[in-house]
């Protein structure tokens, strides 16, 4: 079984990380730390209690983090528009505020992994800068980790927010650095989960509609609706209205109509390392590039004559990391 924190930004691709988390049998989730990135941090911490709601999990922690990135004053960035404006689209949910620890982020995660040294498997889907803050804190970290497995940055590809940056890297790109240094020379390299590979995996109606019938609902999912149905099913519920803004902005902006699906990529190569294939390589972030600012620079051509410090997946097999995520939240749904 696999010991699992989850350090999130929920988002929608995060929801569906977070439920294919809670739907295996072979993860022991510990914990879920809140960072801002997608929406506030309060909304990411509304959105992630709700769903921990929603999937009977109300048991595992829900931790909150930082609000804001490490050194970089908030530009305005208005996110509305991918994530919609609360982070999980045209979906309602019920406050659930009892429902945080009473421990912060960063102090959960470095306990977590002091008290079971070797055995936390680490997988972030936001900014990095809870954990910048935790290697900080407690520099052995990345030795008391299992594995860091992360969604972020784009090593031979284009970015998403700029030609440049992906956007959990360029959220904080000081913390992306300090996380990255932390990790140099760990008894385990990063992986690296970046969209040289998300960007190939996309979830279609057929996959939502799919879902929806292992919950006993029937969705039409087409353009143009301002609804794709009326499921019964909570979860499911949630998935209709935030997966709808989702697709709505990937209609318009990356011309399909559907969602990548980026972060819950994280968890489905953690369950499964054979659905990537990554390469070990130097990385480091650019901080201080106009036109690049967040970049993750890769040196695939050993300029530096730098160790390696990131395994990054360069090649998925995107009909099995599909079918994981489909049938892996459809035993929940299911149930
Ligand atoms: C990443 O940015 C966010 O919008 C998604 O949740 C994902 O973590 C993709 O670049
Ligand atoms: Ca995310």
């Amino acid at each position: 079984r696999h010991r699992l924190i989850l350090d999130v930004d929920t988002g929608v691709d995060d929801a569906l990380a977070i439920l294919l988390a809670c739907a295996s049998d072979d993860v022991d989730l510990l914990a879920i730390t809140c960072v801002a990135g997608n929406t506030r941090l309060a909304d990411v911490i509304t959105n992630t209690t709700a769903l921990m709601g929603l999937a009977g999990r109300s048991d595992v922690p829900v931790a909150a983090g930082r609000d804001r990135a490490l050194v970089r004053v908030p530009v305005g960035v208005d996110n509305s528009w991918v994530h919609g404006g609360n982070g999980r689209g045209y979906a309602t949910v019920r406050e659930n505020r009892r429902a945080v620890a009473d421990i912060d982020a960063t102090d959960l995660l470095i306990a977590e992994a002091q008290a079971r040294p070797g055995e936390v498997t680490l997988i972030t889907t936001g900014p990095l800068t809870n954990l910048a803050l935790a290697v900080r804190r407690e520099p052995r970290l990345p030795e008391l980790l299992k594995r860091w497995i992360y969604m972020g940055g784009a090593y031979r590809t284009h970015g998403n927010v700029t030609p440049a940056a992906e956007f959990n890297v360029h959220t904080d790109p000081e913390a992306a650095k300090i996380a990255l240094e932390a990790f140099t020379g760990a008894p385990l390299r990063p992986t690296a989960v970046g969209l040289d590979v998300t960007h190939q995996v996309r979830l279609l109606p057929a996959h939502i509609e799919a879902l929806a019938s292992a919950a006993g609902d029937v969705l039409a999912v087409r353009p143009g609706t301002t609804s794709w149905g009326t499921p019964n099913n909570p979860i499911m519920k949630y998935l209709e209205g935030a997966l709808r803004k989702y697709a709505e902005y990937h209609h318009k902006f990356h011309g399909f109509y559907g969602t990548y699906l980026h972060d819950a990529v994280t968890v489905a190569v953690m369950l499964d390392p054979t659905l990537v294939a990554t390469r070990p390589v130097a990385v480091d972030v650019e901080c201080a590039g106009k036109l690049t600012s967040g970049q993750t620079v890769a040196d695939w051509q050993n300029v530096w004559q730098a160790e390696p410090n990131v395994d990054v997946a360069v090649s998925i097999d995107v009909e099995r990391s599909l079918a994981a995520l489909v049938d892996g939240i459809s035993v929940m749904l299911a149930s």
